[in-house]
């Protein structure tokens, strides 16, 4: 695991823009941490990063898969609202480890038995307005 502290939002722009080189199709991220820890700012700067529109990625979660065209295809998950692993079932999410996305997972702790193995993960601990730590791991070389 390594640990990569940033000070500003700019940084962690940089963190993103620096794993969407390591990235590719049928990796599957997964992003922990609390409410406004930066899960989802790491996910629009990371789809901005590989080519999609980061405008496109909503903070607040109305639906639980959200999918991004960029240089591959992206999709997204916020588990934050699940009521059950059926939902999510429901939702389609099943379909989304074919291999041809790259797939980021938003609270997967809601959705364990769903994510296969396996993953890069990503965790963020809140240290300050601006300052934020970074884990990550499952990923060679990075
Ligand atoms: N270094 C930083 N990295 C990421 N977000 C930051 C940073 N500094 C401040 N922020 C702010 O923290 C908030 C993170 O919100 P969000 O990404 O929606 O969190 P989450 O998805 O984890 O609930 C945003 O308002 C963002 O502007
Ligand atoms: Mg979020």
């Amino acid at each position: 695991m390594q640990t990569y502290p940033v000070d500003s939002e700019v940084a962690t722009h940089a963190l993103a823009q620096k794993l969407s080189l390591k990235i590719q199709k049928g990796d599957v991220i997964t992003l922990q941490g609390t409410l406004g820890a930066g899960k989802t700012t790491f996910v629009r700067a990371l789809v901005e990063a590989l080519g999609g529109d980061p405008i496109q990625v909503s903070s607040p979660t109305f639906s639980i898969i959200h999918h991004y065209d960029a240089l591959v295809s992206i999709a997204h998950v916020d588990a934050y609202r699940l009521g059950s692993e059926a939902e999510a079932i429901q939702a389609g999410i099943e379909d989304l480890f074919d291999g041809d996305h790259i797939v980021l997972i938003e609270w997967p702790e809601n959705i364990l038995n769903l994510i296969p193995d396996p993953v890069i993960q990503i965790q963020i601990q809140w240290l300050g307005e601006m300052e934020r730590e970074f884990y990550i791991s499952g990923l060679e070389d990075f």
